[in-house]
Formats: structure tokens, sequence, C-alpha cells
């Protein structure tokens, strides 16, 4: 069965069975606990959570998709036979719905029948049970209608217990599903919220999450011999140069493909969160390319080539493939530069150890396999086990440096939108946060009421305001929202806030979250001239507060930053003084 096949039987077996089928969602995620898309739950976290209705937002309580996933943690696995960083996940949800027994009658139903694999290939992993989870009978005993008990092993918290996906959020006991001895899925029967500090407490609604290893279930379907043998990816392999060695042309196809998706989902190379990601991943492929001596023009190719391969089922990449070999190119121009005088510092170096090794790959992003091969017989005595102490060392005290700023440990405010530590920064941010929803008026204002906010955090220093919009800003449109919100600011509104129930608020025409239930009673923040006639409502939005009491007290409004953040997405990021 071909790659697209699989897609094409897998979603329709769903929908058969009462799924709405939604599209995959960016693989920069608009909850702002978790770097990049790692699941296909990731999208149908308030659904999960009974924070939003399906019902509402897409008429079933069950959902599939193909999901874009990106897995940093293997990253430096890359080149064996089976790990990848980008790769696609089969799903299928059920919120509130059905629960373990058709969740494993199908998965059952979907390898024997669907994918034509032998009852005696199969095997499943079930909850052995703890203090705080029982063990999982009821998988037990519907694995045990299709599979000999020997079949089905009991395992423990690590591998069978799933979630939560970020620092918080729901999980449960979980199933593995192997052919032969490889994982193809996981089943995760979600039944708890677990908090920061781990601790569970059970969901209004129990959920079921199904994740597939797409490129995994291709593979052995296809009988292929790694996952790189597939045809969606080695034709790919195919281009390389051919006496370049497997794991190499394995990196370069794997970082190749997944900077192609992060770019068209609007990641930019940084040197932080999301971005610096995507950096490392470029680099690395320009590293193994430079060395390698390959023509540019032949990564060019393939990528031409991998554009339309997945552009079929992610339209995404047709629109933006001239922009992301842009953006490949500009940032392999410069680093190059970077590389080559690292490089020639390398050839002037005395000795290298592994501090001064490190340095070099700090400062000029050289890698340790090109710091032996240039450095020759001055890095003769650097040894990998040296090399990788030194890194660890500084990614634990960088590690230490973003529990302190995210650990949520001793904060005064942390809403998930609000952050602050003190009286100082909660202070800061009540006024950031005013000025936010001063922003999402103005944007509407300006760019018409199509505008939807996708999501917001706000710490001491910035807000950062996520909003669906097509294209860039142009500067006379960011000069426009600055003076705007400044304007409602230097206006001195009065900010009010009225409980009032969830309809009445929605009627008079109050802002709010898609994907989000509210209580049946809802805080409302006004702002505008009340007392005028008739009243001037600046701004309405259902929310939690804090607010400032006068927009006066928020100060000078300024935007420091717009950028692309997925397809139709845009953020803004802007200070006050
Ligand atoms: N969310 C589950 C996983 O990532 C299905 O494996």
């Amino acid at each position: 069965m071909k790659s697209n096949e699989i897609r094409k039987q897998f979603l329709e077996f769903f929908e058969k069975r009462g799924h709405k089928i939604m599209p995959s969602s960016s693989l920069l995620p608009d909850d702002p606990s978790v770097l990049l898309t790692t699941a296909g739950m990731q999208q149908f976290k308030p659904y999960f959570m009974g924070k939003a209705d399906p019902a509402r937002d897409f008429g079933m309580k069950r959902a599939a998709s193909i999901q874009k996933c990106f897995r940093t943690s293997d990253i430096d696995e890359v080149g064996d036979e089976t790990h990848m960083t980008f790769f696609q996940m089969l799903g299928h949800f059920s919120f509130g719905d059905y629960f373990k027994k058709e969740t494993i009658e199908w998965t059952y139903e979907l390898l024997t029948q669907v994918f034509g694999i032998s009852k005696d290939r199969i095997s499943a992993t079930v909850f052995e049970g703890d203090e705080k989870i029982p063990f999982d009978r009821e998988s037990y005993d519907a694995w045990l209608k299709v599979l000999p008990a020997e079949k089905i092993r009991k395992g423990s918290r690590e591998d069978n217990i799933w979630g939560p996906a970020g620092p918080e959020g729901p999980c449960g006991a979980a199933n593995e599903v192997y052919v032969d001895s490889l994982e193809v899925a996981t089943l995760v029967f979600m039944e708890y919220h677990s908090d920061k500090d781990g601790n569970l407490v059970s969901l209004p609604q129990k959920g079921v999450d199904v994740g597939w290893g797409f490129e995994r279930i291709v593979q052995i379907t296809q009988g292929a011999k790694t996952i790189f043998d597939i045809d969606i990816l080695r034709p790919f392999m195919e281009l390389l140069p051919d006496e370049l060695p497997e794991r190499t042309k394995r990196i370069i196809i794997d970082h190749l493909r997944a900077s192609m998706f992060l770019l068209s989902d609007g990641v930019r190379p940084s040197n932080k969160e999301a971005g610096y990601v995507l950096r490392r991943l470029m680099r690395r492929l320009f590293v193994y390319e430079y060395r390698a001596n390959i023509v540019w023009s032949v990564v060019e190719g393939i990528l031409h080539d991998m554009v339309h391969e997945y552009g079929e089922a992610y339209h995404e990449l047709f629109s933006n493939s001239s922009f992301i070999s842009e953006e490949l190119l500009l940032e392999r121009e410069k680093f190059l530069k970077t590389l080559e005088a690292g490089v020639e510092f390398l050839k002037k170096m005395g000795e290298v150890d592994s501090q001064s090794a490190f340095k070099l790959y700090e400062t000029y992003g050289i890698p340790y396999e090109i710091i032996k091969e240039f450095g020759a017989e001055r890095a003769e005595k650097l040894n990998r086990a040296e090399f990788d102490a030194e890194f660890k060392k500084h990614q634990e005290i960088s590690r230490a440096g973003i529990e302190k700023k995210f650990g949520g440990h001793g904060m005064l405010l942390d809403t998930g939108e609000l952050k602050a530590a003190d009286e100082g920064e909660l202070k800061k941010v009540t006024r950031l946060h005013t000025a936010t929803h001063l922003l999402q008026a103005t944007l509407r204002k300006i760019l018409g009421e199509g505008i939807r906010q996708s999501g917001s955090d706000i710490t001491a220093e910035r807000t950062r305001f996520d909003f669906s919009f097509e294209r860039k800003l142009s500067d006379e449109e960011i000069k426009k929202i600055e003076d705007t919100v400044n304007w409602a600011i230097t206006n001195k509104f009065d900010v009010q806030m009225k409980e009032m129930p969830y309809e009445e608020a929605i009627k008079a025409g109050s802002l709010h979250f898609f994907k989000e239930k509210y209580p049946a009673t809802v805080k409302v923040y006004s702002m505008g001239h009340f007392k005028a006639d008739p009243p001037e409502i600046f701004s309405r939005e259902l929310c939690g507060g804090p607010h400032v009491k006068n927009t006066s007290e928020i100060g000078h409004f300024k935007i420091i930053k717009q950028e692309a953040i997925g397809a139709g997405l845009r953020r803004i990021r802007a200070t006050v003084e």
C-alpha cells in the first residue's frame, strides 16, 4: 500500500465510525506551554479538559486527524534506523464518548483488516497498576478477546501512563501496540488532569487519544527495512550522492524535511525557543552538506521534490515553497561564513581540549565531528565523551535557567496567560493585560472584525498576542495600531467589570475565545466612556482579570515586533513604558 493510500484508508475508517475529520494544526501550537506540536491530541486539549464543547465547534464528540509533529528529544538520535524529528501522527479522539472497548476493537480491526497484518505479529502492553492508578483491567480484558494472554504484557508507569503534554494537562493509562518489535500505536485513555506537581484529579469526562506513528505503519505495510526506506523518504535518499554513508543521508533528509515543515508553519531560525530548534537542524544539515561537498542545487532539487510529494496533503507547502528555499539559502550563507571562520580559527589553535572544543561549538556552531576532522592531530586527544560531558554541563546550566523562568514555583500570578513573580511584576503585567485588550479591539477596528485571538502570553517584559490574519502588516498599519492604542490610553477610559450570564455577555458583543467553555456567569471587562450619551465602548471582553482601573495607568504602548507563526496566524509583541 502506498503512503497516500494508508492516509486515505485511516481517515475513511474513522469517518465511517462517526468521526469528524480535522485538518492538521500548525507545528507551532497555540498552547503556550509547549514549544512545538508533538502529538495529534494537542489541538484538542480544551475538549479533553471539558473547557470547550466539540459538539458546538464541529458537531461531534469524535475526531480524527493526521497531524504534523516534531520531537526535539530525537534530534541527536537521527541517523539510526528508526528516529526522526518530524513525523506524522494518525490520530483518533473521543471527548466523553466511546472508551476502551471500542478503541481496542478498532485498533485490532485496522491492523488486521485494513493494514493486512497477521495476528501473530501483534502484541500490546497495559498498565500494571501502582499506588495511585489501578491495574487497567478493562483494557486487558478487551485485548484478551483478540490476542492470546502471552501477547498482552503488563507494563509500568514509565511506558503505560501517558501525559501530560507540557507541564500540566490531561493524562491517563495507555496501551502500547506493537507489530513484531516495533511500537506502532499508543492508545491513551484520559481520565485525569495532572497539575504541575503531578497531582491527579479525575476529569469531568473520559477521553480517548490514539496516536499511530504514520511512517512506522507505512514501514510495516511496505515491508521496508528502515523508516528511511518507505515510499515517501527513499526516493529523496537516492538523490544524494551514492558514496555518502547511509547515516549522513538520513540526517540530511530528516533535517531538510523537518526544516521545510517548520519554515512553512512560520518558524524562523533564531536563538530562542522554536527558532533555535530550527536553527540547530538547519546548521546540522549545512555541516553535513559542507563536509560531503554536496552541490547546493542538489539539496534544492530534493526540497523541490519534497514540496511536491507532501504538498498534496499539506497545501501550505505549495504557497510557501519559494519562501522556504529563500530562508534556507539565507541561513546557509550566514552560517557557512561563520563555519569557515571557525574552521580557520581552529586551524590556528593549539591543542584542542574539550573546553576549547565546546567554545568553538558555542561561538561558531562547529560540531564535534568537524572539530575532529579539521583539527586533525591537534584534536587527536579530544574525545566524544569529554565533549558530551562539557555539553551536558552547559545544558544543565541553561535548563536550570529555563526552569527558574517557567517552573511556576513561587509565582505570585500564573493564569497561563499572565505571569508575575512579585508585586512589581504584577503591576506591570496588569498594565500590559489591559493594553492587550485595547490592542485586540484596535486590531479589529483597523484590520477587520474577522481577526480572532488565538493565544496570548504576558510577562513583565512584554505582551505577546497571536491572532488570525493572512498577511504581514504594513509599517503604516503598525503605526496606526500603536497610535490608536495610545489614543485610547490618553483618552483615560474607565475600566469596568461586570458579572453577568454568559448568554447576555455574548449578546452584548463581548469578545471571547473559540474552543473554550465558559461558566454560566462570566466576568466582562469593558473600557470606554460610560457616562457619555450614548456610552462609548472601546473594548469589551470576557476575562478573568486583573486590569487597571483607568487606561491612563498603562503608560506608552509600543509594538516591538510582528511575526508570522503559522498559516494565517500572526504574532505581535508589545511593551508599555
Ligand atoms: N498522544 C499520544 C502519543 O503521543 C497518543 O503517543
